[in-house]
Order: C-alpha cells, then structure tokens, then sequence
C-alpha cells in the first residue's frame, strides 16, 4: 500500500473493505474533532453525514494509556467501522488525515480498503515558514495553507512578521509600525540583477484580531503559530517608524529591494531594549505558543562598530566584539521572554559559545559542522538548510529531490538527539500572489513533511514521488495552485545549461 504521506510506520493491509456513506456515523467525546472531521469529509467526498447506522461508524478513541508517544495513532479499518485510537488529540488529529488519504471513490461510491497502521513522527518540529513581509499574505491564503500542511502532518507555522520591506503586526504601543513600516513605495521585480521596479506601492499588515483569528484556526488543525520579530538586523521598517531605534538615528526608508541594510538596531542605546520589550509584551499576549522567533540573521555590524553607545556597551559589558555583542543582545531579549516563559529560537547567526542554554537554532546556512559542535554540549537545531529547504528558489536552482534529505549530521546516531525538526521556509521577495507562492511551495513541502515525520530507514524518493498525484487533489479543492511534476526535478544537464535562470523570477 503506497498511497499515504508521510509515509507511517507500519501498515498491515487486510481483506475487509469500509464503505463510507451518508449513514455512517461519528463516535467520539471530542465534539471539535468530530465536526473537524465531519466538515472535512464532507469537502473530500461531497458526502454529508447523517448518522444514521449503528454498523458503519468513525470511531475516534483518545486512549491516555496507549503506549504510543503523543502524536502517534493506531487507525484500524474493518468492515463495519474505523477506529482511530491515540493518547493525544493531536494523534487522533493525525489519524484523521491518514484516513482522508485513504478514502477512494469507485462509481459513485466511497470506501476504505481494509487495514491497520501504527504511526508516530520521527521529529516533534515539523515547520513551514511564511514570510509575509516582503510581499504581504491575505489572512485567507494563510488558512489554506495551514489546511495545506496539516494534511502532511506539520505542526509548526512560523510566521516572519518583520523586515527591511515591511512591518506586518499590529502593534498598539507603538502605532507608527503599521502607519509607516506597513508601506513602502515600491517593490523590485525580475531579480537581484534587474534594475526594473513594479511601480506601485505596496502595503498591509495584521490587525491583532486577524492574528488572534488565524491562530485559533491553526489551534483547531493542531498547528502552533511563531511569530517572528527579527533582531538587531532586518529592521529597516522599524527605524524608518522610529528613526531613534537606530545608532545614527536617521530617518530611513521601508526598502523597495532585497538585501541586507547597515541601519540594525542599536544595541548601546536602553531605548532600544524599552521598544522591543513593549512591542514583545504584546506579542507574548496573541501568540500561546512557548516559541518567540527572534531572528537574528545577516546583522552587519558597521553601524555597532562606528557607534560610541554600542562601544560603550561592548566596554561596560565586556565583551570581545561587535559579535559577541549580538550574542549580548540575543541573550539580554531571551532572559526577557523567559522572565515570562517563553523560549527563543534564531537563525544561526545567534550562535556563540555564552548564547543562552535554552536557545534553539535553527540551522540554514555555514558549515554544518558546528552543529556537530554544538550537539554534544546540549544545544537544539531545527534543520532549515538553505539548499535542501529553501523554497523560494526555482526548481533548476532547487529541484524536489533535494528536498528529500537527511536532516541529522553523521553518524545519525551520535546526533539525532539534538535535531527536534525540519522547517521549510519560502522568503517573498519575488512572491507576489498566490499563483507564484502555491507554484513554488507545492509539491516541494510534502518532501519536506516526509523528512520531517518519516523513519529514514521507510523513505524512499521514487514511492513517494508516486504518490503526490493522490495530494495534488487536495490542493485543487484548496485552491492552491502548484508546479507539475514534470518540472520539479529538471536533470542535472538541464540545470547546469539554464546556469542563468536559476537566480531569475518572473516580472510581476
Ligand atoms: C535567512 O535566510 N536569512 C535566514
Ligand atoms: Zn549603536
């Protein structure tokens, strides 16, 4: 049986077949699920349920003494009933979507070919990353692709809200964020080496109600949401708010093109800490999550090395250089927020031998031995990189097999410890709608799911490049458009003589 993703543990298919009709019905304690998985099968099969039978049900079991870790299930297929049985909602949650991939429709009819499988996930972080900064997302192309990645399993939604090009969380304390950082006047088009821009502006941001509106939708497909406030660097659209928040204290723009920019927060000045405590406050208060991304990445230091408030902090605190006074920075943020229990994550910038304990890194570029250095003395990595994950590249650049890796550094035994997830994150510089995003993000992430939930020793290329077909038509019910097999895997000659398209996007 090679027809579900990610692939589970074990499946002993047996000679029984469900079949799945308007009568069936629905058994469980847990009325959310049972109108999730109601309202959800009503959409995959156009079948509304009555619940009329006693000898054809769904039967949805959380069993606290199940021996199986929190987000695995058992789903059992007979003749007359399926039962899902877990410890956790979040199994019972899994189970539904293996069932979903296991309904088939034969003339006109419904059914359930026999079987019983054991499954749990190889990693707890299972993420997708959305960047709706550089191109702002609507909140309902957020929600399809939240109903996109639970299908696969995936649990983590990190959000990145903040950047050069644009500031997209409300933030009441501070309004000039949304007034100013929200806009910006242009927007670059083509590639780095165009020198075409669109010729509009462009805006938007989240009020905290429409955040608080997506988190809960994410609650309700077992999907935690991590915002992203990205510090010292990629703040452009910050000090152009707040032109103090800087070490010149300049008046800056909201940026029209890609890059990195030299105006970083400065990390001398008490101010700076006093902002980002009050903008963080808030965001602590709409996000449950125990995660607050804090960046972290592509901070030059030129601004710090020129500032006599940074210098002065590098003395009084003192510190070796301007890199380990991020590391200063990094750490002074992350006691804060665990003052009021959370737990940060950055990019792998934030690495440094006095980083705070509990600081996870999620890992995206740089020699991949230093996560062999940092395992052993207890630190945690979320698996992002760039070559492997990085969705905002074409498929000559980054083709879907790619993306089918092994994220833990050899020997996987010495290291496995240390990895708890994969994330795939596609950056919008170039994604200005929802036909390019679904273009470049689908297929590529389910690859990135089966890393993230499958046993390596159960993966395999081929199996699963068969079965995206049986995904794709979950999409088209979605509405999220997505590029054809045909193209995800251009060969090697191909690649190499397109050499020139693989930095290049289209000009919209
Ligand atoms: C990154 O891609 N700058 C994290
Ligand atoms: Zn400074």
């Amino acid at each position: 049986m090679n027809i579900i993703t990610p692939q589970p543990r074990e499946i002993i298919t047996n000679e029984n077949v469900f079949t799945f009709s308007k009568e069936t019905s629905i058994n469980t304690t847990i009325s959310d699920l049972a109108e999730y998985l109601k309202t959800t099968l009503a959409l995959d099969t156009g079948i509304i349920l009555e619940q009329t039978s006693t000898d054809s049900k769904i039967e949805l079991f959380l069993d606290e003494s199940l021996e199986l870790e929190c987000e695995g299930y058992i789903l059992r297929v007979s003749e007359i009933s399926i039962i899902i049985s877990a410890s956790s909602e979040e199994g019972l949650f899994y189970g539904i979507q293996t069932l979903r991939q296991l309904l088939y429709e034969k003339k006109g009819k419904w059914f359930v070919d026999g079987v019983k499988i054991i499954d749990k996930p190889r990693f707890e972080w299972r993420g997708f990353m959305l960047d709706v900064c550089r191109h702002y997302q609507p909140v309902e192309t957020i929600k399809k692709l939240i109903d996109a990645i639970c299908l696969v399993k995936m649990n983590k939604l990190h959000l990145h809200l903040t950047e050069d090009q644009g500031w997209r969380i409300e933030i009441k304390n501070y309004p000039k964020l949304t007034e100013i950082g929200s806009k910006r006047k242009d927007t670059k088009i083509g590639s780095h080496l165009s020198k075409k821009f669109r010729g509009e502006p462009h805006s938007g941001f989240y009020t905290q109600e429409e955040i608080r509106d997506v988190i809960q939708y994410a609650k309700k497909r077992y999907v935690e949401v991590i915002p992203e406030i990205n510090i010292p660097g990629h703040s452009s659209a910050a000090i152009s708010s707040y032109p103090n928040l800087s070490c010149k204290g300049e008046q800056i723009e909201v940026k029209t093109k890609p890059g990195i920019y030299a105006d970083i927060y400065c990390a001398g000045k008490e101010t700076t800490f006093d902002f980002l405590e009050g903008v963080l406050d808030e965001v602590i208060e709409i996000f449950p999550s125990k995660y607050i991304h804090i960046g972290g990445d592509e901070a030059p230091k030129t601004r710090w090395k020129a500032c006599p408030y940074c210098q002065e902090r590098i003395k009084k605190e003192n510190l070796k250089d301007e890199r380990d006074l991020q590391v200063y920075f990094t750490n002074r943020v992350a006691k804060y927020l665990e003052s009021k229990g959370k737990c940060i994550i950055g990019w792998n910038e934030i690495l440094g031998e006095s980083l705070n304990k509990n600081a996870i890194v999620q890992w995206w570029l740089g020699n991949p031995k230093k996560v062999k250095k940092y395992i052993p003395k207890g630190r945690k990595f979320v698996m992002s990189p760039f070559g492997k994950t990085y969705l905002d590249y074409n498929y000559l650049m980054h083709p879907m097999r790619k993306f089918y890796f092994e994220p833990v550094p050899n020997p996987v035994k010495t290291y496995e410890s240390g990895i708890i997830g994969v994330e795939t994150p596609i950056w919008t510089e170039w994604v200005p709608n929802l036909e390019r995003l679904g273009w470049q993000v689908f297929p590529r992430l389910f690859a990135t799911a089966e890393v993230a939930w499958t046993k390596p020793n159960l993966m395999n290329y081929a199996l699963f490049k068969k079965r995206i077909p049986q995904l794709l038509k979950f999409l088209d019910a979605l509405g999220i458009p997505y590029a054809e097999l045909e193209e995800v895997d251009p060969s090697n000659w191909k690649r190499f003589t397109h050499l020139r398209k693989w930095l290049q996007w289209p000009e919209v």
